[in-house]
């Protein structure tokens, strides 16, 4: 078996600096602290399950650099950076692109005008590209991609600003096998995931609240935030272990465990094919 690789960002400028989802409360901030220890506490499960970490260096004045999953999507050696919505974020770009460039990836720019924001709104089940659309990115953006890459994509509008991006209501966990909260989708982007999708585990609203889909998925175990006992049961009853790791510093900025974290080898659910 391959090693996994991951993507993630020391919190060492994390913060509260503006509010771009309805979670973010300069008031309320975050607890630098705690925020460290936590983002430490799911570094060091990963590498317990045997995932090779590659840090990035954090920036001052760059709060959400530690959300990694939005810097593009990866296929094989090919990073297709993000184009932001926010001008907050839009700051990260250069320094995701200068990673990539020297860690052997091949930096592709979407077109001009295009929004799209990486792991966070695309994400591979099988051979098939499943993308949120509206709130950040692009319809326009996830059918560019599909035809460079020659995939399938399917394009579900978000209609739930408490679920901005796509993996906070939706997780591959093996080809054809994921977890979802449905009312996060119109009535046409559950039947897509429906129909798409053979086992469906639906999450409750309280624990999608909580982040329960902005999972990371290692083999059969996944990490997700403390405190969403009933997919943990449905987890166990598919088969898979449940790790909790307690991240509600992160919640403060609209993140969770998958959010802290970019695959770098592609999901375990990702099916490419010939490439
Ligand atoms: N504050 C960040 C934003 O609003 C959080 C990003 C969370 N990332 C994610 N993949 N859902 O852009």
């Amino acid at each position: 078996m391959r090693t996994p690789r991951i993507l993630m960002c020391p919190p060492d400028f994390y913060g509260i600096e503006y509010e771009i989802n309805p979670w973010m409360s300069r008031a309320r901030g975050a607890a630098p602290d705690r925020a460290r220890q936590q983002w430490r506490n799911l570094y060091d499960a990963l590498v317990a399950l045997g995932v090779q970490v590659e840090l990035m260096t954090p920036r001052p004045g760059l709060p959400d650099l530690v959300f990694t999953a939005n810097a593009g999507l990866i296929f094989g050696n090919r990073f297709f950076s993000s184009r932001f919505a926010h001008p907050e974020r839009q700051r990260e770009t250069p320094y995701f692109d200068e990673w990539f460039v020297g860690h052997g990836f091949s930096v592709e720019h979407l077109p001009e005008g295009v929004y799209f924001e990486g792991a966070g709104d695309a994400l591979f089940c099988g051979p098939t590209l499943f993308a949120g659309y509206r709130i950040r990115s692009h319809a326009a953006g996830h059918l560019h991609l599909g035809n460079v890459l020659e995939r399938m994509v399917l394009p579900m509008e978000l209609v739930d600003e408490r679920f901005y991006h796509l993996d906070t209501c939706f997780c591959p966990l093996a080809p054809g096998e994921a977890i979802y909260f449905p009312d996060a989708f119109d009535a046409y982007g559950r039947t897509v995931l429906q129909q798409h999708i053979p086992k469906l585990i639906p999450v409750v609203e309280t624990e999608a609240e909580r982040f329960a889909c902005n999972a990371v998925v290692v083999g059969k175990t996944v990490i997700v935030n403390a405190g969403s006992d009933q997919l943990a049961e449905d987890l166990r009853r598919a088969g898979y272990a449940c790790q909790f790791v307690e991240l509600d510093e992160f919640i403060k900025a609209g993140g969770s465990a998958k959010c802290l974290t970019l695959r770098l080898d592609g999901e375990d659910a990702a099916d490419w094919g010939d490439m």
